[in-house]
Order: C-alpha cells, then structure tokens, then sequence
C-alpha cells in the first residue's frame, strides 16, 4: 500500500516542500530509499526501523521503497525520520491516510522512539502554510518557534507513539499556540547596558550616534582597555527596537543555523555578533558543504563587531564586500545558489599599532615598517565601505574614577529616531532606507553645498591630504548630522563635525 506524507527541506532561510511517498510491497524484505538523500538521510533507515521496533510495533517483513519527490534536489538532514515512520505505519495500515491529509510532519527519530528536535522549523512551517497546508506534526522542542506561524495547527509531541496514536483519533488534543504579541513584548531585562557606564570618550560615542543615526560603519581606533568593545555592545540600545517582522526574519536565520533555545524562541533583541579573528571565510559569510548561515547573516539587522581588525584573514574581509553593500550574501554551492540575509552594521577596532600604545614612548617600541604593516592589512575597498573613523584616547584616572555619566542611551536613541524618520520620508520613493546607502547620484542630488561649506571643504581637501574615497564619506555623515539636528541643509558646522572622523586617514595613510 501507498502512503504519502508531505515534508519539508531548507533552501537557504525558506522552506520548499517534499513529498514522502511510501510504498509497501510483497516480495523480498528490504528498505530503499530513493530521490537524491544524502548520507544522514540514508542512514535514516537505520534509526527509523529502531524506533518503529522500540515504539512496540512490528517492522513490516516487506519491500519497502521510500521517494523524496521532487527527485531532483538533494535532501539533507535528519528531518525526514518521522515522516519516513508515519508512512510506513501508515502503509501498515495502522491509521488512515487520511489524517495525514494536509498535514506537514517534521522531525528526527531516536532509536528508543522519541522525537528529537530539527533546524529550521520556523521556515519550513511558514513556507508550508503559504502553500495552503493547515496541520503540522513538529517535534515538542519546536513547538513555540512552530506556533509564531498563525493561519496553521501546530500539533507537536515527544514520541513516535503519541503521533501514532493522535494519528489514530485515540489522543484527542488542542493545537498549541502561543500569544505572539505577549511573547514579543516580554523584552529580557537581564543584562540590559547603556551608553552612560561609558565614562569619556565623548567623540567616539558621538561617532557612534551618528553611525546609528544613518546606519553607517564605523572603525574604532585605540590603545587596548580604553572602551572599544565596552562602546560596540552599547550600540544595540540606541538603535530603534526591533519591529515584529525583522524578529522573524533573524529568528529564522538561527532556526536554520540550530541556534534557537527552546525558552527564547523570537528573538527580540538586536544580534551583536563578534566573530575571533581566526574565522575562516566560510563561517563568516556562510556556507560550508552542509550550508549554515555565518555570522554576517547571524548579525542580521543588527551589528557585526570586527574586534582587532587586521588580525582578520585578508580573504575572509574580502568576500565581506559584497554583502555590505547589497544586504544579503550569495553562495554557490554544487547544486545552484543560496543567498541569505546579511544587513548589519559594521563596528571594527583596532589597536593603532602592533602592540597597542603608539604614542607611549615608554611602552612602544613598534617601528615605522611595523606600524605600516599592521595597517596596510587592512584591504582599501573594505575601509571604502567605512564612512566614520574614530580615534579613542587612553583615559585619565581623573575621568574614570569621576562619578559624572554622560547621556543615557535613551537621551541619545531619541535623537537617533528623529534622524531615522526623517531618512525614510526623505528616501520614500527611493530604493534604500539611509544615509549610508547613498550612491554618487543621490549624493549629488540629496547633499547639495552651500558656497561656504564648498569652501570648507575644499580647504579641507588641500589641507588634509584627503583621499578621494573620503569625499562621499563626508557628505554622506554630513546629511545624518543634519538630520539628527532635524536640519533641513547640510552647513559648514556639520561638514566641519564629520571632517574630524577623516583625520585618520592622513595619519595613518589609511
Ligand atoms: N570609557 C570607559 N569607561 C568606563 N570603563 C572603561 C572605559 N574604558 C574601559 N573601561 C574598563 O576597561 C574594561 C575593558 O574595556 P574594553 O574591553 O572596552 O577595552 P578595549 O578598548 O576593547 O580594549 P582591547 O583593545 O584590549 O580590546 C571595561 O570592561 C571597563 O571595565
Ligand atoms: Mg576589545
């Protein structure tokens, strides 16, 4: 007899659907499994016989043929375990097909029966409802990333046999739901950070309000201990709260990547993902033979701290052009290509020289061809995609044993707000969000120069030693000055601000 169980596979962060078809036949016993399986869904075989047999039924002593349709994609994982022994059960005629009409089952098989949890449920249960199909069977640990679906019946147990037996009409239960709207606004309090703690460093936070305010990168500039990596992890609290659909977008990002715990399953706080520096490539852009989202996807509407920059592999900061400036990375793979969400802003430090304390004639002792060194590891088309640099100075006992806190984060995400809102109505009819998106063309058209700040700048240029690729920087920075001033024109006092973020490149050839 012929059962067919609709399953589901991964195709980057969306679902696609997969049919099971079972069939049971007379003739010599065996168990094929056809349709392009790869090897963790062959050896599939093995753990679902277990668990038939360990569940207290009988393996059927038949031919028993398994197709994954459509033959031409390659399934992969675990995921197709209970849909496998539900078909074969079912060919055993132990409950009708017809329960299993309009139903998505998902879910890994323990040899002693149980369900083990599967990635990316989120995704295939969403795709799965956009399909029309109104039930899914998820393992219990998926229950609540299931549940943020609405419009679909989430039905999820712990072992084959309760399946089995709701399968049977014998379990009478109620589809599990969640209040989505509660669970999205119950936001965790522990470990919350604010700007204030920050003591000093008044140009970087600066920097970093106007990073926040157009969503521009930003290097970090300083000697070690001086509040790099203190300033990065506060960036995430003067960015706006994050709305209910990106917390959907990110989660599925980690329900594919396996990093969903059961207890935080939306995920409601902007990511700060910050990579070592020995990453290899593929962990940071993603891919691998099995594809996993790296961590420029991870840090999806949110930030990605690059700490000790030049210490990165050159490659892996190569391959990271792309998604800066397109929002999303693509990877090849042997069959077709995978792309996956990848908008973060960039926060990078770095120490100004080898050893940390240039400047310091007592601690430094790095040379001229040392100090370039480290900086020219730094490849030129990645520093084009940073539009503010900033240099942070070692701090003085007297500001950090002072008990005056600057502006709280909440003070300065007002203002970042403001400057957002007038980003969005500006660029309405435009096909990017802010500041930072800007191309030559919108430049010139959205930054237009008063004849004084045209002096300004050009004075700059002649003084400086400005670099070309500094130009647009400026104007772009100048516009989300003006903006969290709600100003409508870009003066002399906002290019004048932005100029000094520049200053580095002439110090250190940058
Ligand atoms: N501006 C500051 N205000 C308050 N505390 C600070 C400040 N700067 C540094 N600290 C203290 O020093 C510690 C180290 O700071 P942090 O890790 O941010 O330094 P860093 O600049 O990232 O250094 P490194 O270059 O070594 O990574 C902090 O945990 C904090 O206790
Ligand atoms: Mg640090």
């Amino acid at each position: 007899m012929l059962s067919k169980i609709i399953s589901s596979g991964l195709l980057g962060i969306d679902g696609y659907l997969i049919d099971v078809e079972v069939d049971l036949s007379n003739g010599l016993p065996a168990f094929d499994l056809v349709g392009l399986p790869d090897s963790a869904v062959k050896e599939s075989r093995e753990r679902v016989r277990t668990a038939i047999k360990n569940s207290g039924f009988t393996f059927p002593i038949k031919r028993i043929t398994v197709n994954l349709a459509p033959a031409h994609m390659k399934k992969e994982g675990p995921a197709f375990d209970l849909p496998i022994a539900l078909g074969i059960l079912c060919s055993m005629g132990l409950f009708p097909i017809s329960s299993l009409k309009n139903t998505l089952i998902l879910g890994e098989l323990s040899l002693d029966g149980s369900i083990r949890s599967v990635n990316g449920v989120l995704p295939m249960v969403y795709h799965a409802k956009q399909r029309g199909i109104s039930h899914c069977i998820v393992p219990f640990e998926n229950a609540q990333e299931a549940a943020i679906v609405k419009g679909i019946e989430v039905y999820p147990f712990a072992t084959l046999i309760e399946a089995v037996s709701f399968l049977q009409h014998k379990k009478e239960m109620a589809p599990f739901t969640i209040d989505l709207a509660s669970f999205f606004a119950q936001k965790t309090e522990e470990g919350l950070m604010d700007f204030s703690e920050v003591k000093g460093q008044e140009n970087a936070k600066r920097a970093l309000e106007i990073a926040a305010g157009g969503y521009h990168n930003v290097l970090l500039i300083g000697p070690p201990g001086t509040g790099k990596t203190m300033l990065a992890k506060r960036i995430a609290t003067i960015l706006p709260d994050l709305t209910l659909e990106e917390s959907i977008e990110i989660t599925k990002i980690y329900s594919v990547a396996g990093l969903l715990q059961s207890k935080n399953t939306l995920i409601h706080k902007r990511p700060f993902r910050s990579p070592h520096h020995t990453i290899s490539p593929s962990a940071l852009t993603g891919g691998g033979r099995i594809p996993r989202p790296g961590e420029i996807s991870l840090a999806h509407n949110g930030i990605l701290f690059l700490d000790e920059l030049p210490e990165f592999q050159r490659n892996a900061l190569e391959i990271m052009r792309q998604p800066l400036e397109d929002g999303n990375v693509t990877i090849s793979r042997v069959n077709g290509t995978l792309t996956y969400p990848a908008h973060f802003m960039l926060i990078a430090a770095m120490n100004p020289c080898p050893c940390g304390y240039l400047g310091d004639k007592e601690r430094c002792h790095c040379s001229f061809h040392e100090i370039s060194k480290y900086h020219n590891k730094i490849s030129g088309p990645l520093l084009d995609r940073i539009d503010l640099m900033v240099e942070l100075p070692s701090l003085s006992y007297a500001t950090l044993e002072s008990a005056s806190y600057g502006e709280s984060s909440a003070q300065i995400k007002q203002r970042v707000l403001q400057a957002q809102q007038i980003q969005l109505e500006r660029y309405q009819k435009e096909p990017f969000y802010f500041n930072s998106q800007m191309g030559a063309v919108e430049i010139e058209q959205y930054c237009p120069l008063g004849a004084k700040e045209k002096t300004l700048l050009q004075s700059a240029f002649d003084h400086m030693n400005l670099s070309a690729r500094a130009y647009h920087k400026i104007l772009k920075a100048a516009r989300t000055v003006a903006d969290l001033e709600g100003s409508q024109n870009i003066s002399a006092k906002h290019i004048a601000e932005v100029i000094q973020y520049r200053s580095l490149d002439r110090k250190y050839k940058l």
